[in-house]
């Protein structure tokens, strides 16, 4: 490997998880998107060896951000990579971490189209929000000393854990639990495993959360009827609330004003039962699927009408 990728320890791309890369929750929709970056990598793909970035490359990208600054490209600063639609939106944030990543090519520019339009972005976080480095110097960007976090599971887990420590209380309290300090293990599961790293809030894959289950739980519909329900009644409202997102996407909020509210309170009741995966009664289970259905079907109502 070349002397760029020796000085992040953790290498290029290499994943110390165990399980395949899942994240919640699909849309139809999204593939439009997931279909525009497949073409976007391939162009990447076949720019030749320099797509392939190293040292000299990372020194080159850093002069010329050093030269543009935010002025470089559009008005944003932010130069658009070839392939990358005009009407699909960019980060929100305009940091060092986005701007290089953009047009670095493969899987460095595919972890921007991820992020692009996530929870985090829309509440405008950056890279290194998650994964530290340092924002006010590129040739220093990816340096230990600004507790870069490469691709180290078992920190990023801490990571997510730090920010959101209620939620992740949560998890600490039921079966789910095991100690975030450790290696990662392949028994119990991750935050991203259910949320995704990148698309946090917004996922473009196709697996579903019962896929996520079924992952570790082989009987999963017959041993958790109750989660299955509302597993099922989530999975198929998150189908419709992609498609809202995707309609909304060059809002600064996708979700439309008059469902934030619920919508915000369907996913705390939601995280609540999940997170704890405690004993589940069969009204409460009825009653959030109920929950959950009238939510999707008051988006579908709205889609409608636009
Ligand atoms: C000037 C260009 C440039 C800047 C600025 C930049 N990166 Fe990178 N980044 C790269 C390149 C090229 C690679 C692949 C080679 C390497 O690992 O150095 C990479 C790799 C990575 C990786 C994968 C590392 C791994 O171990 O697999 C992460 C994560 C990352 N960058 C995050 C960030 C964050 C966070 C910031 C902002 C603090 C940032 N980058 C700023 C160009 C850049
Ligand atoms: C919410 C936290 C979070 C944010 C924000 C985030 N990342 Fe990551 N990123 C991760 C995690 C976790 C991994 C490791 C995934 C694994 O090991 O399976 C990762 C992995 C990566 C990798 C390695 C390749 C890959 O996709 O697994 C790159 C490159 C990368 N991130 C770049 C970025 C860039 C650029 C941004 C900003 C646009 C960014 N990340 C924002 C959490 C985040
Ligand atoms: C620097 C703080 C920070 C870190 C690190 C961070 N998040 Fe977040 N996260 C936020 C903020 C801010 C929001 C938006 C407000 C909210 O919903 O609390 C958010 C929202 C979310 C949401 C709600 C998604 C939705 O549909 O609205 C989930 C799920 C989430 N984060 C998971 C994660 C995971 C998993 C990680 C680690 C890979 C992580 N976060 C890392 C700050 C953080
Ligand atoms: C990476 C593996 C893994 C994944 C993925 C996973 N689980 Fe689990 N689950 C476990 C383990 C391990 C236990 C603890 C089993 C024990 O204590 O015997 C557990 C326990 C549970 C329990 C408590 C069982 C009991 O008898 O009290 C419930 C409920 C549960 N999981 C639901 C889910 C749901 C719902 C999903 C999908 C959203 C899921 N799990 C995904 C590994 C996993
Ligand atoms: C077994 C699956 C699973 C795991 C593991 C998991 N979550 Fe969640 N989490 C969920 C579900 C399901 C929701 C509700 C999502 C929705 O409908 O938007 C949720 C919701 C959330 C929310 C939104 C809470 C709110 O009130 O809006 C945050 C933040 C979050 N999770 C963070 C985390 C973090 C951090 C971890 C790891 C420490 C984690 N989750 C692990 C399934 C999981």
């Amino acid at each position: 490997m070349n002397e760029a990728t020796v000085r992040n320890p953790s290498g290029l791309v290499t994943t110390v998880h165990g399980h395949p890369f899942m994240s919640i929750l699909i849309g139809a929709t999204s593939l439009v998107f997931t279909a525009f970056y497949v073409v976007a990598l391939d162009a990447e793909a076949n720019a030749g060896p320099s797509a392939v970035a190293g040292e000299s490359d990372v020194a080159a990208e850093a002069e010329q951000a050093d030269q543009c600054e935010f002025a470089c490209g559009d008005d944003e600063g932010l130069v658009r990579p070839e392939g990358w639609p005009e009407d699909e939106p960019l980060p929100t944030v305009n940091s060092n971490c986005t701007r290089c990543h953009l047009t670095a090519g493969r899987e460095l520019t595919a972890a921007v189209v991820h992020f692009t339009r996530s929870a985090h972005d829309i509440n405008e976080l950056t890279c290194n929000d998650c994964h530290g480095g340092n924002t006010e110097d590129d040739i220093t960007a990816h340096d230990d000393e600004f507790d870069f976090i490469g691709t180290k599971l078992s920190t990023h887990i801490a990571t997510c854990a730090d920010c959101h420590y209620d939620e992740a209380e949560e998890i600490e309290e039921g079966p789910h639990a095991w100690d975030w300090s450790e290696r990662i293990n392949l028994e119990y599961p991750t935050c991203i495993d259910c949320h995704g790293n990148h698309d946090v809030g917004n996922p473009a894959g196709d697996l579903t959360l019962l896929d996520v289950c079924y992952d570790c739980h082989d009987d999963f519909e017959e041993d958790f009827p109750g989660y299955a329900q509302v597993v099922e009644a989530n999975d198929e409202y998150w189908q419709t609330m992609m498609r809202v997102r995707r309609h909304n996407r060059l809002q600064a909020d996708p979700i439309p004003e008059e469902f934030v509210d619920d919508v915000a309170e369907l996913r705390t009741e939601t995280m609540e039962l999940f997170h704890h995966a405690g004993k589940l009664a069969d009204d409460r289970a009825a009653a959030l699927a109920d929950k959950t259905d009238r939510m999707r079907e008051a988006l579908a109502a709205w889609l409608e009408e636009q």
